[in-house]
């Protein structure tokens, strides 16, 4: 994910609080940066606000420590950001910060502002110099100071704050006003209270060698930052929030508190949810703008999706060939890209191979695309990673927008993946006639409901540690499923193993009594998908048949919905065609905490690479 810093403060006197050498704003600055990059990102800039020289800006795509910050001795106050592109490939001009036309305004966002291109459009006057979305907003600040000369930068990012729908952190400065302004909706923003000096940032590790006081920021509150603290406002009112003391190192604050990275991300679901689903949903015309095309009469004809991917990312391709199928009404099937060929008694000019690989860089993957595209098929990628090789290689790319993931364990974009893939099953099938508006609108609204769900997930984890704790020792781990609960199944299963290193398979649950079943005894664990979409019912029949031989059973059961005899129930809330993928959260959940249980290298699984470049 993007990140943010600013600082404002009096370097006569420090301008520091728990130690650090203090040169000037730029150092402060570049070295918050730094201390962000963990985040990952593509491109960084700065913009530096001094007494008398005004305002000065500095950006570039590439490393922090390529980019050269501007010596600026008069300097008061700054802001930083790290990129991480989601509008526009990373180049300098999409770098933040963004300016308005008189170059007096510079602003940094995190997030996305959903309604940029109609913003864009009434602010046809003004001369725009990147692809991104952020660019309008130090526009329409432009105009806010320009209809009332009078007005200042934290009456203005006021007004503009009402225009923008979509999550956002935003930073703006502005050349001869001594304060930071900050708003937030939807994207973390935390202020740093120093001595004579305030911070702010996306997370505290960018300020932390500074001061260990912070405050919070809640969605709605605007904030003005100077050397003498900080003014908060929330719904036009002044509010105080709460100063609290940070007592992590460094170490564990860029896990956001957490033990590991893939904590810290399957906590993270709900905003990277969020973003994937940011303005691409118009559930009252039951579509979707994904901002891909395809030639004219290409999907209505189309007589195949093939979808190549490997691991996690292949499971989230099942779960997507099913929606395919089930939305779309073309024919859709999943290979293994190790496996791919293109395949006898197949029309190329009737084919998309949708690639689906997170990092962009799997070199099986990649093989499967070349194959593809020596076939002559239309070649499509879903990834989450700007610029990677596999958007490179294909006709046309939809990204997760789920930001960079550091566990080796997938989680977060799984989830992004396969909203994303939910999408262009909508987008396919309304193109080629195949859902009519009220269905497709039911679909989105099971999307638009996602995150929440998720959340609502997250919110049981006790439930999901107890859990582990007494059935985390089995002999193995059995996941079952039906229909969309196949691929969670499966992907709850490869979780498990990779973190825990514990013997566990995913089934359908059909299939359990068609061999496995063998295997299962007292001390092997069923964990079931028991779900909307899933063949509840029936999948319980199963569950069954695996408790008659002693076996455990944990389900994640929809909401309303009663397995009387399953040792724990865990509630699903009611999201339709996505259930399954929330009940994947529970899953996550439960590998994560068996896994912590046993000491486990959780994050740096022993074998295993989080991109796999080699065949
Ligand atoms: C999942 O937890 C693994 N890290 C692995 O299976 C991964 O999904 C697979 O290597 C594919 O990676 P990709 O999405 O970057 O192509």
């Amino acid at each position: 994910m993007c990140g943010i810093i600013g600082y404002v403060g009096e370097l006569d006197s420090g301008g520091q609080t728990d130690g650090g050498a203090v040169d000037s704003v730029g150092a402060i600055v570049h070295e918050g940066l730094r201390n962000l990059e963990y985040r990952g990102y593509d491109s960084a800039g700065v913009a530096l606000v001094g007494a008398s020289s005004g305002l000065t800006v500095a950006k570039r795509s590439g490393e922090v420590d390529g980019l050269t910050v501007p010596d600026v001795p008069d300097a008061t106050h700054g802001v930083g950001h790290t990129r991480w592109s989601t509008h526009g490939p990373p180049t300098d001009a999409n770098a933040h910060p963004h300016t308005d036309c008189a170059g007096d305004v510079a602003v940094v966002h995190n997030g996305i502002v959903e309604n940029y291109e109609a913003l864009k459009a009434e602010l046809s006057d003004h001369e725009f110099t990147s692809d991104t979305d952020t660019e309008v907003i130090p526009h329409l600040i432009e105009e806010e100071l320009a209809a009332d000369p009078d007005a200042d930068l934290l009456a203005a990012v006021r007004r503009v704050e009402d225009r923008l729908e979509g999550s956002y952190a935003i930073c703006a400065v502005r050349e001869g006003n001594d304060r930071i302004i900050v708003a937030r909706r939807g994207s973390p923003l935390v202020l740093g209270r120093g001595e004579n000096a305030s911070f702010v940032a996306s997370d505290v590790t960018a300020f932390l060698e500074h001061t260990r006081d912070v405050t919070y920021l809640e969605d709605g509150d605007v904030a003005a930052l100077s050397p003498d603290g900080v003014e908060i406002v929330a719904r036009g009112e002044p509010v105080e929030r709460e100063v609290e003391t940070v007592t992590w190192e460094a170490d564990a604050a860029e896990k956001g508190g957490y033990d590991h990275y893939m904590r810290k991300e399957i906590h993270e679901q709900p905003e990277s949810l969020r973003q994937t689903l940011a303005g691409r949903l118009d559930v009252d015309a039951g579509d979707v703008d994904l901002d891909v095309s395809f030639p004219p009469g290409f999907l209505a004809d189309l007589e195949e999706i093939r979808i190549v991917a490997c691991g996690t990312s292949y499971y989230a391709g099942r779960y997507a060939a099913r929606l395919f199928e089930d939305l779309a009404g073309v024919r859709a099937t999943v290979e293994i890209a190790s496996e791919y060929e293109f395949g006898a008694g197949r029309t190329p000019d009737r084919t998309l191979v949708v690639a689906v690989t997170q990092s962009g860089e799997t070199a099986d993957t990649l093989g499967a695309v070349r194959r593809a595209n020596a076939a002559g098929a239309r070649t499509f990628a879903v990834t989450n990673t700007l610029g990677s090789t596999v958007t490179r290689e294909v006709d046309g790319t939809a990204f997760i927008r789920a930001g960079p993931e550091i566990g080796v364990a997938a989680t977060k974009t799984f989830a992004s993946q396969v909203a994303t893939l939910a999408m262009l099953a909508v987008a396919v099938g309304r193109d080629r006639g195949a859902l009519g508006a009220a269905d497709a609108r039911s679909v989105l609204e099971d999307l638009r409901g996602l995150p929440g769900a998720v959340q609502q997930v997250l919110d049981e984890e006790e439930q999901v540690r107890e859990a582990a704790r007494e059935y985390g020792d089995g002999e193995a781990f059995f996941f079952v499923g039906r229909a969309l609960g196949v691929p969670v199944a499966l992907e709850g299963a490869l979780k498990l193993k990779e973190i825990s290193y514990d013997h566990a398979e995913g089934f359908a649950a059909g299939e359990l009594k068609h061999g496995p079943l063998a295997l299962v005894t007292p001390e092997t664990p069923v964990l079931a998908v028991l779900t909307d979409g899933a063949r509840a019912d029936e999948t319980m029949n199963n569950v069954t048949e695996a408790q008659t031989r002693g076996a455990p059973a944990l389900g994640c059961v929809s909401a309303g919905d009663e397995y009387d005899t399953l040792d724990v129930s865990f509630e699903v809330p009611d999201v339709g065609v996505v259930e399954p993928l929330v009940a994947n959260v529970y899953l996550q959940l439960f590998a994560y905490h068996v896994a912590n249980d046993k000491g486990r290298a959780i994050d740096k699984p022993r074998n295993l690479a989080k991109s796999v470049t080699v065949e």
